[in-house]
């Protein structure tokens, strides 16, 4: 019969040891990392609405409308609390919101006054070339890093020919879910950069900022990167 001994982390069975699979070292599924995120803005969608719809816009804002084409199709990938979309409204665009949180949805919409449908960026559900700029603020940090590629190629699939994509990350290294149950990828610059530039998309600007984090979390100084790039 196995009995433990010592470490939580192996069995003792006849004198040899046998590394039992650790917490900490536990395989998470790319369903399992989702959940968990998603479960974050679920439950925390108001009080996550109130700290974020009033939070000054990235610097990068103006820089990528100044580019896109009066009028142009933009959709705001992860809008959260739609602060980003009732921005780019606001400045004339046919904004579109999408996030995989209902509740966020639903404040988004009502904050915005814009379109927001529920779904999915590892599969986003619009037509190729449908929009002439893609936003995705701290959004797509919350999937598995093997899971970005892909993504990212969605969001070039969904860009038409000349459109403008931008898209923040937090700086540093691995991944793993937060003390709340999020998922987050970071990234350096030059990872990030590179992520880009493999699916063919030419950066027109890349800066590092430091930020207040996530929002919930007070007096958090976070280094992101935020890039504009191109579709060609
Ligand atoms: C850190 S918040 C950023 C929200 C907003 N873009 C902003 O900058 O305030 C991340 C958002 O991504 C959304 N999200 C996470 N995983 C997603 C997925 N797989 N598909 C669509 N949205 C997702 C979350 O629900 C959340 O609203």
């Amino acid at each position: 019969m196995a009995t433990s001994c010592g470490s939580a982390e192996q069995i003792s069975t006849g004198g040899t040891s046998v590394p039992l699979k650790s917490p900490r070292r536990a395989v998470t599924s790319d369903s399992e990392a989702a959940a968990g995120t998603r479960r974050y803005y679920d439950d925390n969608a108001r009080i996550y609405s109130e700290a974020s719809v009033w939070l000054p816009l990235n610097d990068a804002f103006e820089p990528f409308v100044a580019r896109l084409t009066a009028g142009a199709r933009v959709l705001d990938l992860g809008c959260g609390a739609g602060r980003d979309l009732r921005a780019l409204s606001l400045r004339g665009f046919r904004s579109i919101g999408l996030d995989v949180s209902l509740p966020l949805v639903e404040l988004a919409a009502q904050f915005s006054g814009c379109p927001v449908i529920q779904g999915d960026m590892r599969t986003i559900p619009f037509e190729d070339g449908a929009f002439g700029g893609i936003w995705a603020s701290a959004s797509l940090l919350h999937l598995r890093r093997r899971e970005i590629p892909s993504a990212v190629r969605e969001v070039v699939r969904v860009l038409a020919s000349g459109g403008y994509f931008f898209s923040s990350v937090k700086k540093g290294a691995g991944e793993g879910p937060d003390s709340k149950g999020r998922w987050f990828t970071y990234f350096e610059e030059d990872e990030w950069l590179a992520v880009l530039a493999d699916v063919g998309l030419a950066v027109v600007q890349s800066s590092a900022t430091q930020q207040a984090s996530g929002t919930l979390e007070k007096n958090v100084s976070v280094d992101w990167f935020a890039c504009i790039t191109k579709k060609r």
